[in-house]
C-alpha cells in the first residue's frame, strides 16, 4: 500500500478574500491575511491505484458522488498533470470538527488533499508550490498550508498566487471563538459569491481599502497590536458583507442573531474586554480575543446567546499542513 495522509487546520481570515480576477485559477481580487486554527482539522488519506477505473472519495465514512467527487477529481487532475501520474486515486477524508457545528471547511480540506496527493504521487514540492495547488481547490486553502499568521499574495498567474507565513503560531496567542448560530448549508456558496463581488458598486472601494489595510494588518501582527488587528478585522468583515449585500443579486448572510451578536460584542468591548468579531460567508460570528480572555468569551457566548457546548468552538493558532502516519485505510 502506498497511501499517504496529511492533516490541515481551517483558517479564519482577518482580511478577507472576496472576488476573483480568474475563476478557473482562483486568482483573488485582493491579498488576504489569516490565522490558521488548531482545533478545526481535516485528515485526508490518498492512494493512487492503477487497478481502479475512477477516483473515489469518502467524507466522514460516506461515499461521495456528483459535484463533490467531481470537484476532487478536477483537483486531482491538476496533481496528475504536474506529477505525470495517470492513475485514479482513492481518497478518504474526515473532519475532526465538533459534531453538529456545520463548519465544514474547504480550506483545511484542500490543503490536506494537496499535501496527501503530492506525497502519494511521490513528488516533492515546496510549501510555496503546494500553496498554489491548494488554491486551485479552494482559494482560502492556499493559506492553510502554513501555520500561524499567514498572507496570501494575489498574483496574476498560477505560480505567483500563493501564501506565506507572516508569524509562527506561538508569536501571538490570539484565539478564534467560533459561535455557530446555524449549521445549515448556505444558499449561496463562496464560489458563487466570489462571482457576484464585482456586481457591487462598492467592490472597488473595498479593494482600495483592503490594499491600504494589508500592510497595516501585517505591522499590527508583527508588533502584537491586538487593538489594530481587531479593528481592521472587524471593519473588513463589515466591508465584505456590505459588498455581498449590495451585489446584484444581493446576498444577505446575516440573521437577527448575527446583528444581536455584533451589538453584544461591542458592548462587551465597552466593558473593557478585548474582543472583536469577524464573519465569513454565513451568519456565524467568529470572536477574536487573546488566550487569557477566551474562557470568559466562550462563557458569555454560551450564556448570552443560549448556545450549546458544540456551538462554541475555541481555537488557538495552529500549525500548517503536515504528513501523519495514521491512515484512514
Ligand atoms: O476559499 P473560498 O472560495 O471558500 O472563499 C473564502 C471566502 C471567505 O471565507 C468569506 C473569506 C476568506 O478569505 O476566507
Amino acid at each position: 500500500m502506498n497511501q499517504k495522509t496529511a492533516v490541515a487546520g481551517a483558517n479564519i481570515a482577518l482580511l478577507k478574500y472576496w472576488g476573483r480576477t480568474d475563476a478557473k485559477l482562483n486568482l483573488p481580487a485582493n491579498g488576504s491575511v489569516s490565522l490558521t486554527l488548531d482545533n478545526l482539522l481535516t485528515r485526508t488519506t490518498v492512494e493512487f491505484d492503477p487497478a481502479s477505473k475512477g477516483d473515489s472519495l469518502t467524507l466522514d465514512g460516506k461515499a461521495q458522488t456528483g459535484e463533490v467527487l467531481a470537484r476532487v477529481t478536477r483537483f486531482l487532475d491538476h496533481v496528475r498533470k504536474r506529477t505525470g501520474r495517470s492513475d485514479a486515486a482513492r481518497v478518504a477524508s474526515v473532519n475532526a470538527f465538533p459534531a453538529g457545528a456545520g463548519l465544514a471547511s474547504s480550506a483545511s480540506a484542500f490543503a490536506a488533499l494537496a499535501a496527501a496527493s503530492f506525497d502519494a504521487a511521490g513528488t516533492k514540492v515546496s510549501a510555496k508550490e503546494l500553496s498554489t495547488f491548494a488554491r486551485l481547490g479552494s482559494g482560502s486553502a492556499s493559506r492553510s498550508v502554513f501555520g500561524g499568521y499567514v498572507e496570501w499574495l494575489p498574483g496574476a498567474r498560477h505560480e505567483d498566487s500563493y501564501a506565506r507565513q507572516i508569524a509562527a503560531p506561538g508569536h501571538l496567542a490570539l484565539h478564534d471563538v467560533a459561535c455557530i448560530f446555524s449549521g445549515e448549508k448556505k444558499k449561496v456558496g463562496s464560489l458563487e459569491g466570489h462571482e457576484l463581488a464585482d456586481r457591487s458598486p462598492i467592490h472597488g472601494t473595498r479593494l482600495k481599502w483592503v490594499n491600504d489595510a494589508l500592510p497595516r494588518m501585517k505591522e499590527a501582527i508583527l508588533t502584537k497590536d491586538l487593538g489594530s488587528i481587531g479593528d481592521l478585522a472587524e471593519r473588513d468583515a463589515l466591508f465584505m458583507h456590505s459588498v455581498m449585500m449590495t451585489s446584484d443579486p444581493s446576498v444577505l448572510y446575516w440573521t437577527g442573531e448575527t446583528v444581536r451578536g455584533i451589538r453584544d460584542v461591542r458592548s462587551w468591548r465597552d466593558e473593557g474586554i478585548p474582543v472583536w468579531f469577524t464573519i465569513d460567508a454565513g451568519p456565524n460570528l467568529h470572536l477574536l480575543t487573546p488566550a487569557e480572555h477566551a474562557p470568559d468569551v466562550v462563557r458569555r457566548a454560551r450564556t448570552t446567546w443560549g448556545l450549546s457546548k458544540e456551538q462554541v468552538i475555541d481555537s488557538a493558532p495552529g500549525e500548517g499542513v503536515r504528513a501523519v502516519e495514521d491512515h484512514l485505510f
